[in-house]
């Protein structure tokens, strides 16, 4: 039974209605959540007809995920929603690699490849060299690492968002570090690409007058026996966007150089053409608790 206008006894009962959760971090997250949606509704006095609005909005995120496609995640990620809970959990020794947000596109498996390989496999764009080791927080090479990458091809997309026209598989690899916990291999240089914007993410966007780019970038997974494994990306230094990325995702510890390199030895090393732009980066994974 509700009683008063400002609706503190439906809240009162909402709240009320939860305690008997056998889960207590249930118990806490519903309540924290009930008690935030009333605050909100009460502050903005929501009213029926948004109300109905934010319902159409989220059916409408539902209904555009498939298999492929994760909508829900993506408006998380432009509500600044992943990046906080990354922010909150995602603390590391001083020194390990931060990590960022996993987003949408880590849907399928990388194929296995050989240290050097090219993941360029639409050979588009302009090659690039990736290469570093994967250590532990005391500078221990952690031979076998595994190094997961994923990446958009030179004009933006993933190969998930343009079956058909890319190959399964192109700008992905499961890499497995040598003995000395080094990584390379060849891919091309990352450009900045829009996040999907033909879905109710992108009607969010337009009607909130931000633009959907993101910064150039290469994803990572770095998983090693006895050490916490990390999400994370590099960024192009001097590309566009690193200041206004649609998903509030760049750290600065992660914009790397992909240096200009004239040295035909290292050039025949890679198996690319001199000269070549490189990118050296380093993963340090923080010991297992
Ligand atoms: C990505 O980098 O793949 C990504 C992250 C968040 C939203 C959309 C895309
Ligand atoms: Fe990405």
């Amino acid at each position: 039974m509700t009683t008063d206008a400002t609706g503190t006894g439906v809240t009162e009962q909402a709240l009320a209605s939860l305690q008997g959760a056998a889960d207590p971090r249930l118990r806490e997250l519903l309540t924290g959540l009930v008690r935030h949606l009333h605050d909100f509704a009460r502050e903005t006095r929501l009213t029926q007809q948004e109300w109905e609005r934010a319902i159409a909005f989220l059916t409408a995120t539902g209904q555009a995920c498939t298999d492929t496609r994760q909508e829900f995640i993506l408006l998380s990620d432009v509500l600044g929603l992943s990046m906080l809970v990354e922010t909150v959990h995602g603390h590391r020794a001083p020194g390990a690699t931060e990590s960022t947000v996993l987003g949408p596109f880590h849907m399928t498996e990388s194929p296995v490849r050989a240290l050097g390989d090219d993941i360029d496999l639409a050979a588009g764009g302009e090659p690039c060299v990736v290469s570093g080791r994967v250590l532990s927080e005391d500078g221990t090479p952690l031979a076998g690492a595994v190094v997961d990458v994923w990446q958009a091809d030179d004009k933006g997309y993933y190969d998930v968002q343009q079956p058909g026209v890319q190959p399964a598989g192109n700008g992905r690899g499961l890499f497995t570090a040598d003995s000395e916990g080094r990584f390379w291999f060849r891919t091309c240089v990352p450009a900045p690409y829009p996040i999907p914007t033909d879905g109710p993410v992108g009607g969010l966007l337009r009607a909130t007058g931000r633009h959907p780019y993101r910064p150039a970038h290469i994803h990572f997974i770095a998983t090693a026996e006895g050490h916490a494994p990390v999400t994370t990306h590099i960024f192009v230094a001097g590309g566009d966007y690193l200041d206004s990325d649609a998903v509030f995702a760049v750290k600065e510890s992660l914009v790397q150089d992909f240096t200009e390199t004239d040295d035909p030895s290292l050039a025949r090393e890679f198996g690319v053409a001199n000269p070549f732009r490189h990118a050296r980066f380093d993963l340090v994974l923080e010991c297992a608790a």
